[in-house]
């Protein structure tokens, strides 16, 4: 399980100049749940309907909504 604070829901989009020419179009991952970090995978996807100011946790193919955030000693 991976718990990650994020504002992005999507990828970044690299300037052509950024682009190594053996991968051609390159996006890095800023939902964190890409199995293939630090590129994008697709699976951004799953946040399209996230509320503003809900929090939610995605683990293993499942989201729910989370009350807090508990940081542990
Ligand atoms: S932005 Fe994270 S998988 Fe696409």
């Amino acid at each position: 399980m991976r718990e990650v604070t994020h504002e992005a829901t999507g990828p970044v989009r690299l300037d052509e100049s950024d682009v190594d020419p053996e991968y051609g179009d390159v996006a890095v991952c800023m939902c964190g749940l890409s199995d293939e970090r630090p590129f994008c995978d697709g699976s951004h996807r799953v946040t399209e309907d996230e509320e503003e100011g809900v929090r939610y946790r995605y683990e293993d193919g499942d989201r729910k909504e989370i009350e807090e955030i508990r940081v542990r000693d």
